[in-house]
């Protein structure tokens, strides 16, 4: 495996130092699905390749991961390796099929907990997502130094959702049903879940990755207490378990970042009771109210996001009049500067967005989040 040396230097680290809530020159920026099917490059590619075949193979994922760097060059602070959350149940064992304008579809979905046993009892990380780990060395080479590259995983929850559901659910009833029935199996699979990303990240890190995000997509689904019993302890088990390893094994530390998608009511205890260094925001809260949940002036996290993605549909003077809002609420009342604030969307951009739109977004988020 790769060590750091190898790569090039790092000539862009406000992300880095945003997620050690230092105060930057501005804010970083980078969007949540950037290389997706709104760049026509990226449908170009898609047409010729099968979703998951881009993922397995290291030359088109690196590819992809790309494509968003070279069109907007010296806007985006960051890259996020190409591949999806549903790789971590396929390494368990379950087949994971990309339907062309449904989205993620399981053949054979866990119905109860019985079905577990079809799971493979171990899973070797290192072989059965080994394709990932070479697409971040390969990426992190191609990068050549310009941006970080972002590894991730889905959380436990949601990835247990998926497995369950077996593709998306607006009401998510059979994945709840599971954890009010059987919540003793529910927390043996997540169990099972934690220690596989924890394993998957530590693999990203060693392979290059210089951020980690944990996507918990669906963790506004649950309520306050379910969140409390079934996904936070599982999220505070990855980010301790990864830092333990990386310390253990003399690796140095990266930033964590945990997008619980919805559960802005867990802001205060995710932000004292887990290490994650970046906590990232949907748009149903305003920067001071997340500011002020996270501990306020003297916060530990940063906090990431948080534009609501369809403002990109509003024309240019409706995403300037919003970025500079979002920006001015991010730097607070009394800084000019923004301290730990890494801009983003609220969820990934769609596939609709002209991709001039988004370069006027982030033309924005430089202009507005400097100081004045
Ligand atoms: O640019 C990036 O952000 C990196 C790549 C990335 C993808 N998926 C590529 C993708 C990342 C980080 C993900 C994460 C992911 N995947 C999440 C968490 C984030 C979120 O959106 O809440 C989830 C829930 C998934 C599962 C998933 N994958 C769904 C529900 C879908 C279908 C929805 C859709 O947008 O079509 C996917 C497909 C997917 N993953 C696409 C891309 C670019 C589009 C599908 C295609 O090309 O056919």
């Amino acid at each position: 495996m790769a060590s750091a040396q190898e790569f090039p230097p790092l000539q862009n680290d406000l992300l880095l130092r945003a997620a050690r809530g230092e105060t930057t020159e501005r804010a970083p920026v980078w969007i949540m699905r950037q290389a997706g099917r709104y760049l026509p490059e990226f449908r170009a590619l898609r047409e010729k390749h099968e979703f998951f075949e881009i993922c397995r193979t290291p030359a088109l994922a690196c590819e992809i991961t790309l494509q968003p760097i070279r069109r907007y060059p010296g806007l985006l602070d960051a890259s996020i390796i190409f591949s999806d959350i549903l790789v971590v149940p396929q390494a368990m064992g379950l087949v994971v099929e990309m339907l062309p304008g449904k989205g993620p579809h399981f053949p054979d979905p866990l119905n109860e907990p019985a079905d577990v046993a079809r799971l493979r009892e171990t899973v070797d990380v290192n072989t059965e997502l080994k394709y990932v780990f070479d697409a971040i060395t390969l990426t992190r080479k191609e990068l050549k130094g310009q941006v970080p590259l972002i590894g991730f995983t889905g959380a436990p929850w949601t990835l247990m959702a998926y497995m369950i559901e077996g593709g998306g659910s607006k009401t998510l009833t059979k994945a709840k049903t599971w954890l009010w029935k059987y919540p003793e199996e529910s927390k043996a699979l997540l169990k099972r879940i934690t220690d596989i990303c924890v394993e998957y990240l530590v693999g990203q890190v060693k392979a290059g990755a210089q951020a980690l995000q944990v996507f918990d997509s669906w963790a506004g689904e649950l309520s306050p207490h379910d969140f409390a019993a079934f996904s936070a302890p599982y999220l505070t088990a990855i980010d301790f378990g990864v830092r333990e390893i990386l310390e253990r094994e003399g690796i140095s530390p990266v930033p964590l970042i945990l997008f619980a998608k919805g559960a802005n009511h867990a802001l205060g205890t995710l932000a004292s009771i887990s290490g994650y260094d970046v906590l990232g925001l949907d748009w149903v809260i305003e920067p001071a109210d997340a500011i002020k949940a996270v501990g306020g002036e003297g916060r530990r996290v940063a906090l990431q996001g948080n534009i609501d993605p369809n403002i990109l549909y509003a024309g240019k003077e409706a995403i300037e009049r919003e970025v500079k809002l979002w920006a001015d609420g991010f730097k607070g009342s009394g800084g000019v500067k923004p301290k730990g604030w890494i801009a983003n969307l609220g969820h990934g951009i769609t596939p609709g967005v002209d991709p001039d739109d988004l370069k006027w977004f982030l033309e924005c988020v430089h202009k507005y989040s400097a100081p004045y």
